[in-house]
């Protein structure tokens, strides 16, 4: 077979384009040289049109309108029988069952980062970045329970390149190379406000990451699955990349996930009671029986706002993204009929267009775009029975999202060391802090030195003088 020239291939191009009335997507195509052009040819090969017609013409429906919304039933953070299930979740943790897996293609254009989220210097006192702290507690686990764990680490086309030159650069944290699998999710089309795709330079389509959600499908047409199949991989722990305090593996919520009666096996959550009605916090609900997670901003106030007998939030299960999925569900979301596959999300967005008039590329003032995206949570609805279990905020949550305030790094810094603080305690070492009770000083555990508090229990911690930076 002779491969095709780049005038077929640009024909073929045009034909898809004419066919979907998008030519205006081949103006300044003569501005092009040769690679441009084979890079513009790949792009158009790689969009859904079909898929594109199809969200363009059904409007996002308030799915939760007339429906009956409860909160979600949660498992306590200390169950019945807690040792039995963190037993259970370490057998399977030490038969390789368990992959730990990163979702990284967001585009982190809060935080304003020169790079992809996870280089981003995020340990409290040494400034690890977000990949190392991921792989040190990999490392530590490894050790632990005598496995290789392997890895997934999802990227998008935007920063798959920049994300595995930091890995190669770091040796990839000395892992053993066959364990890791980085690949990129799909990209979706932006759509302008008459419904058209946009053109963000000739030649160049503008397209975003098609949301965490995505990370199912890329999964599947990776060979990501195949690759944790061939494994003995059975169950994925899915975080995202922004968040150091997560818990990459965790052999109670592993055991919960597995042998816990209100699970199905198919998808299990983690999640930490609200701080107020308005924290902006996906919920976890039960929809006609069925647990889902209600967007903050799909929430009606008034449920939002419902307190119980205690006075205590009814709608209280924010989402943290921390989940555990079964390798055969994910396949039976992504292999099913067409019905299963996750809805697309759509977000109002500020995105530069290509004008062809001026013959340039503009930086719209105020939203001009729409966004589609699917959400990771929504898989819930596809499970059986989606189990929830309560965790502790300090303890697993600490995001980096924003440059500055809430949500930033400080503010992860101060929970990295609370926590650090409360496993010192924890382990009958004081700790100076304040009248208002805060840490007097910083400090920093590494996970080779423990993945929990009680991990401390033989480590001979040192004593913490007011204003120090402790790293152990
Ligand atoms: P966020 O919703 O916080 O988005 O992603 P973001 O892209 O990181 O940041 P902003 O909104 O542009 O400031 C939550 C998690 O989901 C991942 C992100 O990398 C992060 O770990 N994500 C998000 C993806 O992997 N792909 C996406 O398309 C979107």
């Amino acid at each position: 077979m002779t491969a095709q020239s780049i005038s077929e291939r640009l024909d073929a191009a045009m034909m898809v384009l004419k066919t979907h009335d998008a030519m205006h997507l081949a103006d300044g195509l003569d501005r092009l040289d040769e690679d441009a052009l084979d890079a513009f040819v790949q792009q158009i090969a790689g969009i859904d049109f079909e898929e594109f017609a199809r969200l363009r013409e059904t409007p996002e429906t308030g799915e939760t309108a007339n429906a009956k919304i409860e909160p979600a039933l949660v498992v306590p953070r200390r169950p019945e029988n807690e040792d039995a299930y963190r037993r259970a979740g370490a057998e399977a943790i030490s038969r390789g069952e368990i992959a730990a897996f990163t979702v990284a293609g967001g585009q982190g254009t809060r935080l304003g980062w020169n790079g992809p989220k996870g280089t981003f210097p995020a340990a409290c006192i040494t400034g690890k970045p977000l990949f190392r702290m991921f792989a040190e507690q990999l490392n530590a686990i490894d050790a632990k329970y005598g496995i290789t764990t392997s890895w997934y680490v999802m990227t998008s086309p935007l920063n798959d390149r920049d994300t595995r030159a930091f890995f190669e650069d770091n040796n990839w944290f000395g892992r053993p190379l066959d364990s890791i699998l980085l690949f990129p999710q799909g990209v979706m089309p932006a759509m302008d406000d008459d419904g058209r795709i946009m053109l963000a330079e000739p030649g160049r389509i503008a397209v975003s990451p098609d949301g965490h959600g995505g990370s199912l499908r890329a999964l599947d047409r990776s060979g990501a699955l195949e690759h944790a199949r061939s494994r003995g991989v059975r169950h994925l722990s899915y975080f995202q990349v922004d968040n150091p305090s997560v818990r990459t593996i965790d052999p109670l919520f592993v055991g919960l996930h597995l042998e816990h009666p209100e699970s199905s096996v198919e998808m299990s959550s983690k999640m930490i009671p609200k701080a107020n009605a308005a924290e902006k916090v996906g919920v976890f609900c039960r929809i006609d029986g069925r647990t889902q997670v209600i967007e903050y901003s799909d929430l009606p106030t008034g449920l939002a706002e419902e307190t119980d007998d205690r006075g205590r939030l009814r709608f209280i299960a924010g989402s943290i993204a921390i989940h555990l999925l079964s390798v055969d569900f994910i396949q039976r979301l992504t292999r099913g009929d067409a019905d299963s596959g996750l809805p697309f999300h759509r977000a109002r967005k500020k995105v530069p267009y290509w004008d062809s008039d001026r013959g340039e590329t503009r930086q719209p003032d105020a939203p001009n775009a729409t966004k589609f995206e699917m959400f990771v949570f929504d898989a819930l609805h596809f499970a059986d029975r989606g189990l929830v279990y309560e965790t502790d905020r300090v303890e697993e949550f600490a995001p980096i999202k924003n440059a500055t305030g809430v949500d930033s790094a400080e503010s992860s810094a101060m929970l990295q060391t609370e926590r650090a603080a409360r496993w010192f305690e924890a382990n009958d070492v004081a700790v100076p802090r304040n009248a208002e009770g805060e840490v007097e000083g910083r400090i920093e555990i590494s996970p080779a030195t423990g993945l929990e508090s009680c991990d401390l229990a033989d480590v001979d911690l040192p004593k913490m003088e007011p204003g120090q930076d402790l790293v152990v």
